[in-house]
């Protein structure tokens, strides 16, 4: 178990610089997962936590200790790919117990530890085999078998469930969760995947072009984003952005009206400062919409498709000025297609932004 701490991190590549100052702690047994845009430097940062990027500039120390010049084989991480890097020629065991033999281990302590690795992630009656005889889902158990009798005293884990079909993923996801509740160390991980990140975290990262844009819990970056990026960011189907205006404040009240639909205005509680005429975006989550006549104001909609998924349905609507929406609904759409819906909202749901994307409170 170990903390990790990054001051004023940066990574140049000649003139390019892709990671620009992040400051980070990670405290021991902590789960943290980083998520962002593609090329947002995800993989870059945990590959200089690793050792397998040099760092520009900017400390890195892990347990209390720099690491910015230490060997990677030296810091105390194993780390899990996205492929798995399996060597094809050994068996199962022997990929496990690799490292160890290549470090000049005993024998014993190596089968000892693979043993172990082994009974935790259900792969003892696949020791003899090599990686082409086994399933994507063994294979990645390999891989974090592989990781796990290191005993490190952090794991960084990069994509390593993207290649799985969705219901390995979703087996894959409970072991890891099991894991690291078992074995309590420090894991860094990186996912496209929202529903990994919102239930593996315990604190997620949210990155964009090299930069942090905030740090929380996942419910906290759900409930209470900093702008419209981390807003969007979290959550799918994606939170929906209406233009809309200021018309009204007094006493801590702003009223907007929307931009297109300026009939349906809502009151909000922001104290922040606002002017009368100011364009802002009203921030609604697709599962916030509320039935006809219910809630604090009311919404028309022109409904493009509907999707009905069983337990839910999706409505991708449009406004009068033609801003896209999406909208969850609970039941499901029957009968015939609906195409105008009045759709309630309420304020306590409803996040406020300026036109930078700031968020107003
Ligand atoms: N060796 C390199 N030379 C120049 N630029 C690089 C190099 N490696 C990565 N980059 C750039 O650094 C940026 C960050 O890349 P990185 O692989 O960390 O992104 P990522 O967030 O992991 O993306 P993805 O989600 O697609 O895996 C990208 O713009 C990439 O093009
Ligand atoms: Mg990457």
């Amino acid at each position: 178990m170990a903390d990790v701490s990054l001051a004023a991190i940066r990574k140049t590549y000649g003139a390019l610089e892709v990671i620009k100052g992040v400051d980070l702690e990670i405290k021991s047994g902590e789960f943290v997962v980083f998520v962002g845009p593609s090329g947002c430097g995800k993989s870059t940062l945990l590959r200089m936590i690793a050792g397998l990027e040099d760092i520009s500039s900017g400390t890195l120390t892990i347990g209390g200790q720099q690491m910015n010049d230490v060997d990677p084989s030296k810091r105390g991480l194993a780390m899990v790919f996205q492929t798995y890097a399996l060597y094809p020629h050994m068996t199962v065991e022997q990929n496990m117990g690799f490292a160890l033999r290549f470090a000049g281990m005993e024998k014993s302590e190596i089968d000892r530890r693979v043993a172990d690795a082994a009974k935790i992630l259900e792969l003892d009656a696949l020791m003899t085999r090599k990686p082409g005889q086994l399933s994507g889902g063994q294979r990645q158990r390999v891989a974090i078998g592989r990781a796990i009798v290191r005993q490190p005293d952090v794991f960084l884990f990069d994509e390593p469930l993207s290649n799985l079909d969705a219901e390995l993923r979703v087996n894959m996801r409970i072991e890891i969760a099991r894991l690291h509740k078992e074995l309590n160390t420090t894991i860094i991980y990186v996912t496209h995947d929202q529903v990994e990140a919102m239930t593996l975290a315990d604190k997620i990262v949210v990155l964009r072009a090299g930069k942090v844009e905030q740090v929380g819990t996942p419910l906290s970056l759900y409930d209470d984003p900093d702008n419209m990026f981390v807003a969007g960011f979290i959550g799918s189907p994606k939170m929906n952005f209406l233009p809309a205006t200021i018309v009204d404040r007094q006493n801590g009240q702003v009223t907007i009206a929307l931009a297109t639909q300026a009939e349906t205005k809502l009151t909000l509680p922001i104290s922040d400062a606002v002017t009368l005429g100011q364009n802002v975006n009203l921030g609604i989550r697709p599962e916030h919409f509320l039935a006809e006549g219910q809630g604090d104001a009311q919404l028309s909609v022109e409904v493009d498709v509907s999707e009905n998924l069983g337990s839910t349905s999706f409505l991708y609507a449009k406004l009068r000025g033609g801003e896209p929406l999406i909208v969850e609904q609970r039941q499901r759409q029957i009968g015939a297609r609906q195409t105008s819906v009045t759709l309630g909202l309420s304020a306590a749901t409803c996040l406020l932004f300026d036109a930078d994307g700031k968020r107003l409170k």
